[in-house]
C-alpha cells in the first residue's frame, strides 16, 4: 500500500502545523473545512496530538473514525458506519451548517455522519479526551461519545439501554461476536451476539441491581471504571494508580475486545515521544468462559490459549478445518433411528469427562451413570446426555456454549453411530418441488435473481432515502411540534413526545407483556379515547436516528389485515418507543397454552390461515420484502374480532440490506425452539427460516400444545414435531387432537404441511404461496419425509 507512507508524511506535516498553534488549546474546526483520503488533510488532530478524527485505511479503501496515533498497533476508539463497506479515496468529509457531510465519491450521493439538528452546526473539534464534537454557537450539539462502538474512553459513559459491540478483530472494526449491554435492570452484562439475549446467555456480568433507577458505566479521566446509579452509589469495577504522572500523559480506555473479554487499558505517553500500553484489568481470566467463543457442537478446552482451544464432540467434524471457531457438524446420518425396531443396536456411547454446556435438557431424571448412557441410546431424540450430581439430562443436538475444564465434575455421553448406514432419499413429487437436480440449480438461480433484485431495490431505496431525508426531518419536526395532529396521509404515522406517551400509559403502569425488544404497556390516546399498546424498545442496535426513522417508515408502509398496525413512534435521545394498535384478546401463546377455554378446531384452522396470509404478505406482497425472523405464538396477537395478527415484524431489520447483520439480529431475537437449523450452522438465511418457524407454530396450533413439553406421560411426546411425525407414520393422527368436531381431512393436510415446513433442509420447505394453497386444499400435499436428517440425505 503506497498510500501508507504518504499518509505518514502527511501526519508529520500536520503535526508540525499543529505545533505552531499549540498555545491555543482549542484546535477549532471551522465551517467549510474538509478532509479526504487523497487530500493534504486526512484527519483532524486533538490539541495534545494523541487522537485523530478522520479517514484511516481499511480493507481496500478507507473508514472514518477516531484513533490513537503513534501506537505500535492501530487503536481505533470510534468508527462511523460500523458495518458499511470502505469508502473510495475520492470520498470527502466537509463540515457544513447541517452537520458533517460525507460524499462517498459516487456521483452526487452524500449523507451526514453527525446526526446534528439541521442548520445549527457552527464548528467542530477533536478533543483531548478522544471525543469528536460539533458545536452550535454555544453548546455541544453532537459528540462521538454518545455513540460508543466497542470502546469507552476516560470521561465517557455507557448509559442505560446502550451497548458496546466487539470488533471482528484488531484490524477490522466491523461488528463481531459479542456485546456488552447496560441493562435497564442495572446489570452490565456480556452476551454472544448470536444468542437470544436471555439471562442464560450472559457469560459475564457486573451483578449490579438498581431497583428502578438508571445505572451507567463510567470511565473517569483518572482511570476509574465504575457503575453509577442513584440507588447504587458507585460500584468500582477497576481502578489504576499512577498519581505521580503529569496530567494528560495517560489515556485510559475500556474496550470489549474481539475475544469477548472487557478490558481496561492505559496508554502512557513519555516526554521523549515514546508510548506504551498496559492492561489494567480484565473481566474474565479464562477465555473458555466466554460463551460462544467456540461455535456450535464444539467445546473450548483448557484456558483457551491461542493454539486451537476449540475441539469437536465425538462423532463431529469441523465445519471448516482452517477456522475452528466456526463449530462442527455431525459426521453421520441418523435417520435410520426412527425406522429401526431396536435403535439402541445402531449406536454406541462415547464418554467425555469434565465437560459442560449451556442448552436446556428436554428431560432430567435421577438414575445411575451407566443407565444414563443407555437411556440415550434408546431415545431417537437424544443426541447427548450430561450426567451431573445423580441426574441424567438428555439433550437434542446441536449444543452450544460448551467448555471442558478439570474443575467441572459433569460427565457427558455422546451417541455415535456404529456403522454409517445410508438410506435412499425419499423421492420428491415433481409437481410441487421439481426434480431433484433441477431443484438445486433452480434454487441457485432463484437465489441469484432474488438477491440481485433485492440489492437493486435496497440500493434504490438507499439513494431515495438519502435524498428524501432532509425533507423528512422537517416533516417530523413539524409533526412533533403539533401534538394534536391527526394521521398524516403519506406515512399514516404519528410522532409522539415521550411525555405524551408517559401520560397515555399513566406512567407506564399497566404492562401487557415483555417481548424480545422491550416491554409493552397499555395506554389510551387522550381525546381520541383509542386504546394503544406502547412498546418501549430496550435494546435497539441502530446507532443513529436516521436508520431508525428509515425502518419505522418502512414498517409503517405495511398494511395487511393479518399484521398488527404501527400507529406512531417516539424518539427522544436514547428513548425509542413504538405505538401499535391494541389487541384485546392477547397472544396466541396465551390462547393455545394457558387459556381455560382453548379455541375450537374451526377457530384454530382459521387462525392458522390468518398467520400464513400475514407471512405471505411480508415475504412476497409488501413494498419492501421482510423476513420476520421471529415467528412464534408470543408474537401472534388476536384482536377483538378474533383475527390473528403478526407483530414485531420489520424490527429484525429490513430484508437483507446486509446479510450478516440481518442474521445476527434475528438470531439474537428469535425464540430458541422456533429457530430453523440453518441459524445454528451459520448458513445463508432466507425466507425459508420463517417457513420453519411457521411449521412449528402450525403444529402447535393443531395440537394445542407447546413444541416442547416436559409434562407428558411418555418421553416420545416431549418434542412435538417428533411425536407428530411418529403419529403420522403410524396412521394415528387422531391422537394429536382432542376436539370432537375435528375434520380429519383438514387435520391430515395441516399436519403434512407442518412437516414439510420443518424440514431440516431449507430447500425442501415449500414457499408461503404453496403453503396457503395446500392449507386451503387447492393443491395436493405429498407425503412428507422425516423432518430430521433430510439435510444429510440430499
Ligand atoms: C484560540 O482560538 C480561539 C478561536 O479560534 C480564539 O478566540 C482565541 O483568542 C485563541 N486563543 C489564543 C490564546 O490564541
Ligand atoms: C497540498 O499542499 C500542497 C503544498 O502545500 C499544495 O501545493 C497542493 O495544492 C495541496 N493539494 C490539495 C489537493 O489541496
Ligand atoms: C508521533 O510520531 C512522530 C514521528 O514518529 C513524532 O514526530 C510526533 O511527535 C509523535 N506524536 C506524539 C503525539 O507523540
Ligand atoms: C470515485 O472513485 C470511484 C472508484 O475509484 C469511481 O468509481 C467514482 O466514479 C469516483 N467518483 C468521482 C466523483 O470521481
Ligand atoms: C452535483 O451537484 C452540483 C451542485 O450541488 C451540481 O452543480 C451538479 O450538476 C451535480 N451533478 C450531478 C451529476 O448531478
Ligand atoms: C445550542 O444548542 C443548545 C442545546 O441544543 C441550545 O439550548 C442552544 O439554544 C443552542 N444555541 C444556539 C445559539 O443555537
Ligand atoms: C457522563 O456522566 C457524568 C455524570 O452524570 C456527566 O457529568 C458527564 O457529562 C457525562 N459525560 C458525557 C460525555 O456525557
Ligand atoms: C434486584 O432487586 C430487587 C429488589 O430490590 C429484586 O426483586 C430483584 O430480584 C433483584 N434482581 C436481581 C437480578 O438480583
Ligand atoms: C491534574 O489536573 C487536576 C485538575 O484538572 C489537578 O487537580 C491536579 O493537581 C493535576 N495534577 C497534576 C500532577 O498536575
Ligand atoms: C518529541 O516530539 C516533538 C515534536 O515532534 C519534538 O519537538 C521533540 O524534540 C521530541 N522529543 C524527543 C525527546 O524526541
Ligand atoms: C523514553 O523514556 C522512558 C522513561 O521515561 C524510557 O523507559 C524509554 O526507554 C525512553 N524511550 C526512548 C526511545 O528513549
Ligand atoms: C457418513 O455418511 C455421510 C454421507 O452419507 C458422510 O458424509 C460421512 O462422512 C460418513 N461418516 C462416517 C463417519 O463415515
Amino acid at each position: 500500500m503506497a498510500s501508507i507512507p504518504v499518509l505518514l508524511l502527511l501526519l508529520v506535516f500536520l503535526l508540525s502545523e499543529y505545533a505552531n498553534a499549540q498555545r491555543n488549546h482549542t484546535n477549532k474546526i471551522s465551517l467549510g473545512s474538509s478532509l479526504s483520503p487523497k487530500a493534504n488533510r486526512t484527519s483532524w488532530l486533538s490539541p495534545s496530538g494523541h487522537f485523530a478524527f478522520g479517514f484511516y485505511p481499511h480493507g481496500d479503501g478507507f473508514a472514518i473514525g477516531v484513533w490513537l496515533i503513534n501506537q505500535t498497533e492501530k487503536i481505533v476508539t470510534w468508527t462511523a458506519y460500523l458495518d458499511y463497506p470502505p469508502v473510495y479515496p475520492n470520498a470527502t468529509l466537509q463540515l457544513t451548517r447541517d452537520g458533517l457531510q460525507l460524499r462517498i465519491g459516487a456521483a452526487n450521493v452524500s449523507t451526514y455522519i453527525a446526526d446534528a439538528p439541521p442548520g445549527e452546526t457552527a464548528s467542530a473539534a477533536t478533543l483531548d479526551s478522544g471525543n469528536f464534537v460539533l458545536y452550535n454557537d454555544s453548546d455541544v450539539i453532537w459528540q462521538t461519545f454518545d455513540y460508543p462502538t466497542d470502546t469507552i474512553l476516560g470521561g465517557q459513559n455507557l448509559s442505560t439501554g446502550n451497548e458496546l459491540v466487539s470488533s471482528v478483530s484488531k484490524s477490522d472494526q466491523s461488528s463481531g461476536q459479542f456485546y456488552l449491554y447496560m441493562q435497564y435492570d442495572g446489570n452490565l452484562a456480556a452476551y454472544p451476539v448470536k444468542s437470544s439475549g436471555l439471562p442464560y446467555d450472559i457469560f459475564w456480568s457486573s451483578g449490579t441491581n438498581n431497583s428502578g433507577t438508571d445505572v451507567m458505566l463510567t470511565l473517569s479521566r483518572s482511570g476509574v471504571l465504575s457503575l453509577r446509579g442513584d440507588s447504587l452509589g458507585g460500584r468500582i469495577l477497576a481502578s489504576s494508580h499512577y498519581s505521580d504522572k503529569k496530567n494528560g500523559s495517560i489515556i485510559y480506555r475500556a474496550t470489549l475486545d474481539a475475544d469477548g473479554i472487557f478490558r481496561l487499558y492505559s496508554h502512557h505517553f513519555e516526554s521523549n515521544n515514546s508510548s506504551s500500553m498496559l492492561v489494567e484489568w480484565s473481566s474474565l481470566a479464562n477465555q473458555c468462559e466466554v460463551s460462544g467463543f467456540c461455535g456450535w457442537s464444539s467445546y473450548c478446552s483448557g484456558v483457551g490459549a491461542n493454539n486451537g482451544p476449540c475441539k469437536c464432540y465425538p462423532g463431529f467434524d469441523f465445519v471448516n478445518s482452517s477456522n475452528k471457531f466456526l463449530g462442527c457438524y455431525k459426521n453421520f446420518n441418523d435417520n435410520s433411528c426412527r425406522r429401526s425396531e431396536h435403535p439402541a443396536m445402531l449406536y454406541r456411547i462415547v464418554p467425555l469427562e469434565n465437560i459442560l454446556w449451556g442448552d436446556y435438557p428436554y428431560s432430567s431424571v435421577q438414575m445411575k451413570k451407566n443407565d444414563c448412557g443407555m437411556s440415550c441410546l434408546e431415545d431417537c431424540n437424544c443426541g447427548a446426555v450430561l450426567y451431573m450430581s445423580g441426574a441424567c439430562n438428555k439433550y437434542k443436538l446441536p449444543l452450544r456454549y460448551s467448555r471442558a475444564s478439570k474443575n467441572i465434575s459433569a460427565m457427558a455421553f455422546f451417541k455415535v453411530i456404529l456403522k454409517n448406514i445410508t438410506t435412499p432419499p425419499i423421492p420428491l413429487p415433481p409437481e410441487i418441488f421439481g426434480p431433484k437436480i433441477e431443484r438445486k440449480r433452480g434454487l441457485i438461480l432463484i437465489l441469484a435473481i432474488t438477491l440481485g433484485s433485492i440489492s437493486c431495490l435496497c440500493f434504490m431505496f438507499a439513494i431515495y432515502t438519502l435524498f428524501r431525508y432532509r425533507h423528512q426531518v422537517y416533516r417530523y419536526r413539524n409533526l412533533s411540534e403539533n401534538a394534536n395532529l391527526g394521521l398524516i396521509e403519506e406515512f399514516t404515522l404519528r410522532s409522539f413526545s415521550y411525555n405524551e406517551l408517559e401520560q397515555a400509559t399513566d406512567g407506564f403502569k399497566e404492562e401487557l407483556g415483555k417481548g424480545t425488544f422491550g416491554v409493552v404497556y397499555k395506554g389510551t390516546i387522550p381525546g381520541g379515547n383509542k386504546t394503544i399498546a406502547v412498546k418501549r424498545l430496550e435494546r435497539f442496535v441502530e446507532e443513529g436516528h436516521r436508520e431508525f426513522r428509515t425502518e419505522i417508515t418502512a414498517i409503517a408502509r405495511t398494511h395487511h389485515r393479518n399484521l398488527v398496525r404501527l400507529l406512531g413512534f417516539c424518539m427522544e435521545g436514547s428513548r425509542k418507543l413504538l405505538v401499535y394498535e391494541y389487541m384485546s384478546n392477547g397472544s396466541l401463546a396465551d390462547l393455545l397454552f394457558k387459556a381455560k377455554m382453548r379455541p375450537i378446531w374451526k377457530e384454530r384452522v382459521r387462525i392458522a390461515r390468518d398467520v400464513a396470509r400475514g407471512i405471505l404478505y411480508l415475504h412476497d406482497e409488501c413494498e419492501v420484502h421482510v423476513i420476520h425472523c421471529n415467528i412464534k405464538p408470543q408474537n401472534i396477537l388476536i384482536d377483538e374480532t378474533w383475527t390473528a395478527k403478526i407483530s414485531d415484524f420489520g424490527l429484525a431489520k429490513l430484508l437483507l440490506p446486509n446479510q450478516s447483520k440481518t442474521a445476527v439480529e434475528a438470531e439474537r431475537t428469535a425464540g430458541y425452539f422456533y429457530l430453523a437449523p440453518e441459524w445454528k450452522m451459520n448458513a445463508l438465511i432466507s425466507v425459508k427460516a420463517d417457513i420453519y418457524s411457521f411449521g412449528i407454530v402450525l403444529l402447535e396450533i393443531v395440537c394445542c400444545r407447546s413444541s416442547i413439553t416436559v409434562n407428558v406421560p411418555t418421553t416420545d411426546k416431549i418434542i412435538l414435531s417428533s411425536w407428530v411425525y411418529d403419529c403420522f407414520m403410524a396412521g394415528e393422527l387422531e391422537k394429536l387432537v382432542e376436539d370432537e368436531n375435528m375434520d380429519f381431512m383438514t387435520l391430515e393436510r395441516m399436519v403434512k404441511v407442518g412437516l414439510w415446513c420443518i424440514q431440516e433442509d431449507p430447500v425442501l420447505r415449500p414457499l408461503m404461496k404453496n403453503v396457503i394453497l395446500m392449507l386451503e386444499g387447492t393443491m395436493d400435499v405429498p407425503v412428507p419425509p422425516s423432518p430430521v436428517g433430510s439435510l444429510l440425505d440430499s
